[in-house]
Order: structure tokens, then sequence, then C-alpha cells
């Protein structure tokens, strides 16, 4: 019987400001949508990755006049800049999409143009009030609560009474309420989606939709996408930047192929800043065109850095020279792995943000890198050097000394693994598969097998100890590639195991397709006698009392 075809994922993050260099906020939701990814690519699903670039905000216009380039040489610059740290980052996506790009702009005007079409765009007056730091008009209501100041930056609102393009939004209130309802999952984590139910009983008014051109920045002169059928107006930027999720999967002849069967999205990860955005505003947009929303909109917490909210003023931006900094100074080559694996087990992925701390970064790499994985896989490999020569040892009968059972850890944490990354639990995903490598601690302490090694005879017992050991290091290891690519595909080449690919994909040597998953963590991959390759230690100990890469900013 054919096999079915693997079912498609499509996982995307928000597409960033050009206006301003990357920094962590950024880096991490991209980290996290990888290692989610990297997962689903690693059980075998037909899996679409998308990041990219929101390029057409008037703030965009105001840095490149600052900087004397046009706004489009600013974008370049900038985007490109976003490429390469999610390069530097290791990340796997499929796409980057870039706002200013024909493809997302050819798009964005013909489902503009329908909603024209079918009255869920509309001419006409607006008097609100404009948040310039934000790039949002908000309510009368908000604006009153707040002073009449940004309630994100604290900067004065502007009053604007404009002649302006509307979406119906409140067209759609019943049915986006019974939506969520009828779907706890939508909006995560639980709190978000309280929040926005909270917001949407107070009822939904329709929403400008465009920006009327100022003398002078007419068609090629501007910047944005124009509305279709006037040129006095351009698309607003957030509508636009929305509209990337779907421009980039949607057209079945793109010279990069057919990626249709992607749409709907499985999850939509963001943070809690744009959550009305993606949760409200763009689920309406798709309704009015009449399109399946997204499974899920995920919108974690944020990074604040050693007690402190990150800001321009107060300097304190974790950026990409800091980030890099960090990959040097721990890990040697697996750098950017020890900096992916804090990021993705301390991040702010609930509803509480996560503090940046130096001495907690030294921690967790100590107590799960160092002295947790790298720990275990030395060990383990060293003692079938030591008394097997190198090879994989015989498993022999079942072990007596330990209540430690491997093989049914190991079965319970993969499965686990991938229904927990598949709902978005990535940081627990990976400490449950951590937890092999703890297990495999245990079990030796348990059964001691160095100390067996010296009683005549007893080499068997050690060697079915040692087999159920490097065994379990090996599904371990597969289920920490889509956290530390690098360092857990050198671990596997010196089991004589396949590695991850750079998408986080398991191809088979001889035939290229992806080794099924069900195989992959199948108990007994190990085969008797095959050779176990010494190395050095992937996660050398950080000593905690040495100072941090770079100043902690406030300290001197
Ligand atoms: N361009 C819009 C998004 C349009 S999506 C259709 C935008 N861009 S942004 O550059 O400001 O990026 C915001 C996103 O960056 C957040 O939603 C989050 O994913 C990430 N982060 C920015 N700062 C952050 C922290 N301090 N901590 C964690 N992530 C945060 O909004």
């Amino acid at each position: 019987m054919p096999s079915a075809a693997p079912e498609p994922y499509y996982i995307t993050t928000p597409i960033y400001y050009v206006n301003d260099r990357p920094h962590v906020g950024h880096t991490y939701t991209t980290i996290v949508a990888d290692a989610i990814a990297r997962f689903m690519r690693l059980s075998g699903r037909d899996v679409f990755f998308l990041t990219g670039t929101d390029e057409h905000a008037e703030k965009v216009v105001e840095s490149a006049a600052r900087q004397g380039v046009t706004p489009q040489q600013w974008a370049d610059r900038n985007a490109a800049e976003f490429q390469k740290a999610f390069a530097f980052a290791e990340c796997s996506h499929d796409d980057f999409i870039r706002t200013t790009e024909p493809r997302h702009t050819k798009r964005v005007r013909a489902y503009i143009s329908a909603m024209q079409g079918s009255g869920d765009i509309y001419l006409g007056d607006y008097v609100g009030w404009y948040d310039p730091s934000q790039e949002e008009y908000l309510t009368e209501t908000v604006a009153r609560e707040h002073d009449y100041k940004s309630p994100v930056t604290g900067r004065e609102l502007i009053k604007r009474v404009e002649k302006n393009y509307f979406f119906a939004l409140s067209r759609y209130q019943e049915r986006l309420l019974a939506h969520i309802k009828a779907n706890p999952g939508f909006i995560q984590p639980e709190a978000r989606r309280n929040e926005v139910l909270g917001r949407l009983s107070q009822g939904l008014s329709d929403v400008p939709v465009s920006r009327a051109v100022a003398p002078g920045t007419e068609g090629d002169a501007g910047w944005g996408i124009l509305m279709p059928g006037d040129e006095g107006h351009r698309v607003y930027v957030w509508i636009d930047a929305l509209f990337n999720y779907l421009s980039t999967v949607d057209d079945p002849e793109a010279a990069d192929g057919d990626r249709t069967r992607f749409w709907p999205a499985q999850v939509h990860l963001i943070a809690k800043d744009i959550l009305w955005f993606h949760a409200v505003i763009w689920p309406c947009m798709l309704m009015a065109l009449d399109r399946p929303l997204p499974k899920t909109v995920y919108a974690h917490s944020f990074w604040i850095r050693e007690g402190r909210k990150m800001s321009k003023s107060l300097g304190n931006f974790l950026d990409l020279p800091t980030i890099k900094a960090y990959c040097d100074a721990y890990a040697g080559a697996f750098g950017v792995d020890a900096w992916r694996w804090f990021m993705l087990t301390q991040g702010p992925l609930g509803a509480t943000d996560a503090d940046f701390v130096h001495d907690k970064f030294v921690d967790c790499y100590n107590a799960d890198l160092a002295n947790g994985i790298g720990n275990a896989a030395s060990r383990v490999i060293n003692m079938i050097h030591k008394y097997f020569d190198g090879r994989v040892p015989d498993p022999g009968a079942p072990v007596a000394g330990s209540a430690i059972d491997l093989e049914s850890i190991c079965a319970e944490r993969a499965g686990g693994a991938v229904a927990l990354a598949e709902r978005g639990s990535i940081g627990e995903a990976l400490r449950s598969a951590l937890g092999i490598s703890n297990a495999v601690d245990q079990f030796i302490n348990d059964t001691t097998p160095f100390k067996l090694a010296k009683v005549e005879g007893r080499l068997p017992e050690v060697g079915a100890i040692l087999y159920r050991c490097i065994e379990a290091l090996r599904i371990a290891a597969v289920l920490l590639c889509p956290a530390m690519p690098r360092s857990m595909g050198v671990l596997l080449q010196r089991l004589g195991q396949p590695a991850p690919d750079a998408k986080g994909a398991f191809p088979d040597a001889g035939t290229g397709a992806p080794i099924p998953f069900a195989r992959l963590i199948r108990w007994g991959g190990m085969a008797p006698g095959s050779p176990v390759a010494l190395g050095e230690g992937l996660f050398p100990r950080a000593d905690p009392t040495a100072a941090p890469p770079v100043p902690i900013p406030g300290e001197s």
C-alpha cells in the first residue's frame, strides 16, 4: 500500500521591522520556531518555516533619512542583518519574506481588491489617536486611559482626522468570538486567550487600513503599497505585513514551487506585544477573504535583562555582538548550541517574562550541558573504550541493581517530546529529552560498572549496562538535535550514527530519503561490535566565578 503523504506543518514568526538591527527578542522567536520546525521535520512532517522582514513602516523612512540613504537601501541593509543573525543562530527557515518584494506586494493588492469588492474595505472618515512610536491607532477609551500618551513608549499621541479606507472588522465579531470559544487552542497560552476575550467583550469597531499619501510622496516617490484603485492612499503597514503569512504560500505557480498545501498555518509564533493584530484583526481579514484560519496563535512573553526591561535609553539590549560574545565564550565550536539551549529552555514561552541573568546562563550551561549530556556521553564512551576496546558491547541479559529501565524511559520520552514540541512547549520537550541523560547517570551510579569491571567474570554484565547507556544516549542525542544540531550531530557521528541535515531531518545515507522517526527512536539502533569514537568533551565546564564575556550594563 502506498504510504500516506506526510502531513504539512506551517510555522511562522513575526516579520521584523527593518528600522533597526536584530536583538535577542527577534532571534528568540525565530530560534523557538526553528526548534519546533526541526522537531516536526525529525518526526516526518512536511514542514514550511517562514520568517522575514516588515519593511513599509513610516519609521523606516525616518531612520533612512537620518542615515542619509533611501528607505530601500536602509531596508536592504537591515534585512541583511536579520538574515545574518538567523544564519548565525543556525535557523533553518525555508523562506525569508521581505514585504518590499513584488511577489508579496502583488498579492497584497489582489487581497485588498477582493476585500473592496466584497465591501469589507470601504472609504470613510477617520478621527483617531495615532501612536507614532508604535505606528498604530488607539481607540478613544485606550487613549484616554493612558492620558493621550503611548501605552508602550509614553510618547504623545497625535490626533488625526482623515479620509481613510476601513476594514469592516465589526462584521466578524460574532464569528471570531464563536471561533475562539469553540477552539481553546486557537490563542495560547491561556492568559493571552483570556486577555483577548476580555477585550472582545468591549466590542469591535472597524479599523483604518490606509494612510493618505502626503504631497511629494506620490507613486514611486513614497514608501508603501498603493491602495488598488486609489493612488491617494497607501496600505497601512500592519495590514500589508499580516498578509505575508498567506502571500508566501498562496501562489500555485510560484517560481519556488506550489506551497498552497501549507495554508492554513499550524502556528503563528509571536510575542504578546502584537497579539491583537494576530488574534483578532488577522483572523477577521481571513474570514473576509473566505480563507481558513491558522490553527494557533502562540504569544510568548518578553526577555528582560538583569531585572530590567531592555531599551534604547538604558543601552542594555542583548544585541548580536553580545550574543556572539556569549557563543564564543562557552562550549568552543558548539557555542551557538549552548546559546540556543539557554534560549529554548529558559525563555519566556509562557505568560511571564524571562530574565537574562549572566549567572543563570552559566548555571544552566554547567548543569544541563557540561555536567549533563556532555559528561554522560564522555563517561559512557570512555568506559566502552576502557573495557571493550571502543566497540559497542553486547546487550546481554537484563541488568539488576537499578530501578531505572532506560528502554521504557526512552520510549516514553521520545513520543512525549514530539507531542510537546507540536504544542509549542519546546522547553518541556527538551527537558524531557535531557532527562534521558540524567537517567543514564543515575543508572551508572546504581549499577557501578566501573566496580564490576574489576571483578573476575563480570564483564558481560558491564557490557549489558553500557549497551543500555550508549543506546539511551543515542536516542537522547536524536531528540536534542532540534535544539543543538551541531553538537548532537557530532555525538551521533561518534556513535557511528546518521547526523541531521541542515534542516534537521535525518536522511538515509543510501537513499537520501528521511529515516522514519519510529526507526530513529526504536530501541536497539546501536549494533553490537560497531566502533564508538572518542573525542574532545562536547561542553567543557565553565568557571562560574569568571567575568562575563561582556560587562553587565549598569554594573561597574
Ligand atoms: N513588524 C511587526 C510584526 C509584524 S508581523 C505580521 C513587529 N516587528 S518587531 O520588529 O517589533 O518585532 C516584534 C517581535 O519581536 C515580537 O512579537 C517578538 O516576537 C520579538 N521580540 C521583540 N522584543 C522581544 C523581547 N524583549 N523578548 C522576546 N521577544 C521579543 O512588531
